[in-house]
């Protein structure tokens, strides 16, 4: 039986309802608002509540290139990448000459990309052989990209040194030797960095500064491996040591889980200095900073960024008595995630009775945890919002969901969306450019969306779509 009144939730969300949202997410006054921090530079609605982007409309956009659709617009994206950019090298700009910003490619890179950072001067951090010859392909200097790893193939190291990789991100002990050993054998000296594991980890609103390790990536600080790491670098001809590294997580607010690890990775430094005699060149803080999914979040702009890890390094080297090495970051999400939103087309809504009298509505869209997994694997949260007409109707709880053969496959698990969303009409959500089509899978053998980029009333394919042809390609028959 239907625990629901009659006039369901298309009426006052109820006490009920109440219960069931999350408390950041407040019942809109009008559902056809955008909150700006959630949408890229260049979105608005025309007069007919239609969402423009780059100038051009979301129904044409979908008609032209069909859905599920990521709609990446280059304005937002290029000018977060130069904001990068200009607010390091002017923070830092008296203390080291400038700090450079490598645009972290796992979070989404195509060749299209790997053109604006070559255009617009930002360096690229890769994790794959695959990422790196799309840097290549997009023109991105060789000695302004880095090759991050835990399990760097042996091709994959000698292909990067081959290019001429400004850094090979070294991660563990035995992977010195084998750096080494392919360097010898092509002749070249490997320019390399070590990747630090200094004891922090840091997510959204917290972070923990322990000793205590355990996961996968870096050299250990508190273990003494990242010490053992630098002598056994030193002592080969074959390698260049640049500088340390560390990253210490991802979606960052607190810039004081920076302060902490900035002060434990320049110790480190000051410590090799005294040790080996060696002033090394470089140290990378990493990336993790935090960008807006929802209401919930006001992330620092890159100034606020930039000038708050110049403050940090100013005083730790000024209190450790050591020259300011040159900096580099390498944030990923914070350019490429808010640039982006996904255009799904509408199918079946459906009232959900929950206990305590609410009631939840399920709408269905065409894509799913396979255009966008983060919902699932980290409980991620997002926004949404009617992209192809203004609509008149009260906000109703609706959870978005995919067209998987899984319960776990939720797009949006909170939302106020208008009462008469319904088959046919397009949900657009924001938020997405960063780690969804990056991490698209093709689970229940469906085909990956395209990329577009906009801009100026054009759109351009950077990624096409898959088709049920390439998925038939793949199957040996
Ligand atoms: N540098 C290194 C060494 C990293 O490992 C990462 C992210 C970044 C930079 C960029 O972090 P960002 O600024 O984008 O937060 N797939 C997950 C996150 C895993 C990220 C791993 N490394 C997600 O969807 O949130």
């Amino acid at each position: 039986m239907a625990r629901t009144h009659e006039a369901g939730s298309l009426h006052s969300p109820g006490a009920g309802v109440t219960a069931i949202v999350p408390s950041w997410l407040q019942a809109p006054a009008d559902v056809n608002e955008l909150l700006p921090q959630l949408w890229s530079k260049t979105v608005r609605r025309n007069g007919d509540g239609v969402l423009m982007v780059g100038g051009l409309d979301a129904a044409e956009l979908a008609a032209t290139h069909g859905t599920p659709l990521f709609v990446l617009d280059e304005e937002d994206f290029r000018a977060r990448a130069v904001a990068f950019r200009d607010a390091f090298a002017n923070a830092f700009a008296d203390l080291c000459g400038g700090a450079d910003v490598y645009y972290a490619g796992k979070s989404f890179l195509a060749t299209g990309v790997a053109r604006w950072l070559a255009e617009d001067g930002l360096h690229l951090d890769t994790c794959s052989g695959g990422e790196l010859a799309l840097g290549l392909r997009g023109g991105v200097r060789p000695d302004w990209i880095a090759l991050h790893g835990n399990n760097k193939s042996r091709g994959e190291i000698r292909g990067a040194l081959q290019a001429g990789v400004g850094r090979l991100v070294v991660d563990s002990l035995e992977e010195i030797d084998v750096v080494a050993q392919t360097a010898r054998e092509l002749g070249v000296v490997a320019p390399v960095m070590l990747r630090v594991t200094v004891g922090v980890e840091a997510h959204t609103h917290s972070y923990i500064a322990t000793a205590h390790e355990d996961q996968k990536f870096g050299l250990s600080l508190a273990g003494g491996a990242a010490e053992e790491a630098v002598a056994r670098v030193v002592a080969r001809p074959e390698l260049a040591l640049r500088g340390l590294h560390s990253h210490i997580g991802s979606q960052i607010f607190d810039m004081g889980a920076f302060e902490v690890s900035a002060r434990r990775l320049l110790g480190l430094h000051h410590a090799v200095q005294r040790e080996h005699g060696v002033e090394l060149p470089e140290i990378d803080l990493g990336g993790g900073f935090g960008m807006a999914y929802t209401s919930e979040h006001q992330p620092l702009g890159p100034a606020e960024i930039a000038g708050r890890l110049a403050e940090i390094v100013a005083r730790e080297c000024l209190s450790q008595g050591i020259a300011v090495p040159k900096v580099s970051v390498e944030p990923g999400r914070s350019i490429s995630g808010p640039s982006t939103f996904t255009l799904y087309e509408v199918g079946t809504t459906k009232d959900v009775a929950l206990d305590g009298g609410a009631t939840r509505r399920y709408v269905s869209v065409d894509g799913g945890m396979s255009d966008n997994i983060r919902t699932a694997l980290y409980d991620a949260d997002y926004s949404a919002t009617l992209a192809s007409r203004a609509s008149a109707a009260p906000g109703v709880l609706s959870r978005v969901v995919g067209k998987h053969c899984e319960s776990g496959d939720v797009v949006v698990k909170d939302e106020f969306l208008p009462a008469d969303a319904g088959a046919g009409d397009l949900l657009a959500v924001p938020g997405t450019g960063a780690y969804c089509r990056a991490m698209a899978s093709n689970y229940n053998q469906l085909p990956r969306p395209a990329v577009v980029a906009v801009r100026d009333g054009a759109s351009r394919v950077l990624v096409r779509r898959e088709t049920p042809e390439d998925l038939l390609a793949l199957d040996a028959g």
